[in-house]
């Protein structure tokens, strides 16, 4: 069964060709037009979709030598996510599943990138998933596809914020490009001495398994800022080494927690920020330590794709469950257990 997945949440514009856990064809454009700002501006996020989705959707089909009318389904965001960029990919969805004749089916994108787990891999639930991405930092049982749990989640920034301000207030992102601010930090950290600076660690401070990055997103600054002229070009490889340390530090213990609490014998990570080199070796380390498994997405599959909205797509298809030419978009959609 062949799905199409449509992925226009954010800025990056993306359709794919999913047969169960095989990618058929990947296409992901990254916007450009955001360089300028630091950050991703709403409306122009829209607009390049408006502009791109078309002729990537139809790179697509061509990379996987198939038309629309030889596709099974119709898989796309509807939510969370920018309101503009979102409907953008809803619309184009509706469209062609109308004139195709296609079932249509809506997919929360944490959903997504849960999956992107499972696409080339035979990892099955149970599993404990560390979701961490540029709006949410989540821990997840996932007892089966589609029964999931929020055991803790951030208070304040997620953890991919908290690395993209990093990056902007420093000035670590090369100028005129477009690298996303966690992949600047881990460049510079590289670097860098990890144990040069003492930073707070990104925890919530409760019992349960929550996290806050915002204080310590603080303290980097504040130390910046106190540095004297000269000092902070010379300490930027320390500063992002020990800014790194301390969200990997926190996002390993508490997923260790975690682990142990629920019993979970495998976990995953999932999200943007699951590129971060050293957060996948350490979390490896240490799940290898304890004798769970652990699995993480390639790098490509990572940051935000169609191909894992198609997988979504194509096991709610085989259940039957598809929505109608109705749905809406929710930019707030919750990952509830249903
Ligand atoms: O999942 P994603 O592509 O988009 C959202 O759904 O938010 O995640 C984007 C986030 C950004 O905050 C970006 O800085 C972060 O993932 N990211 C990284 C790395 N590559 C991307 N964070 C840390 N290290 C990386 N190598
Ligand atoms: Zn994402």
């Amino acid at each position: 069964m062949l799905v199409l997945g449509i992925e226009t949440s954010c800025d990056e514009t993306s359709a794919a060709l999913v047969d169960g856990a095989r990618i058929v064809s990947s296409v992901v454009l990254s916007q450009l037009d955001h360089a300028p700002y630091g950050g991703v501006v709403p409306e122009l996020a829209s607009r390049a979709h408006l502009r791109t989705l078309v002729p990537v959707v139809r790179q697509c089909l061509a990379q996987g030598g198939l038309e629309l009318a030889q596709v099974d389904g119709i898989a796309v965001t509807c939510g969370p996510g920018l309101v503009g960029s979102l409907l953008v990919g809803l619309s184009m969805a509706k469209g062609l599943a109308l004139s195709a004749g296609k079932p249509l089916i809506g997919v929360h994108h944490l959903e997504g990138h849960i999956f992107s787990n499972l696409l080339g891999s035979d990892l099955e639930p149970p599993f404990l998933v560390l979701l961490v991405s540029g709006g949410h930092t989540e821990l997840v049982t996932v007892a089966e596809l589609g029964h999931y749990r929020c055991l803790g989640r951030t208070r304040d920034d997620a953890a991919g914020e908290a690395f993209d301000k990093v990056a902007k207030v420093l000035g670590l992102l090369p100028p005129g490009q477009v690298v996303a601010g966690g992949r600047a930090v881990s460049t510079w950290a590289a670097k860098g001495d990890p144990a040069a600076i003492a930073f707070p660690r990104a925890m919530s401070g409760g019992p349960g398994f929550d996290f806050s990055f915002s204080g310590l997103k603080t303290a980097v600054l504040n130390y910046a800022r106190g540095l004297r002229p000269g000092e902070l070009e010379q300490q930027l490889p320390d500063i992002a080494a020990s800014f790194q340390e301390a969200v990997v530090d926190a996002l390993v213990q508490t997923t260790l927690r975690a682990q142990a609490d629920s019993g979970m014998g495998a976990v995953a990570l999932a999200g943007g920020v699951a590129a971060n080199t050293l957060l996948r070796q350490r979390l490896q380390e240490a799940c290898q330590q304890r004798g769970a498994r652990f699995h993480c997405p390639p790098l490509p599959l990572c940051t935000d794709n169609a191909a894992m909205i198609a997988a979504v797509g194509h096991h709610y298809l085989r259940l039957g469950r598809v929505a109608g030419l109705d749905l809406d978009v929710d930019p707030r959609l919750r990952l509830g257990a249903d």
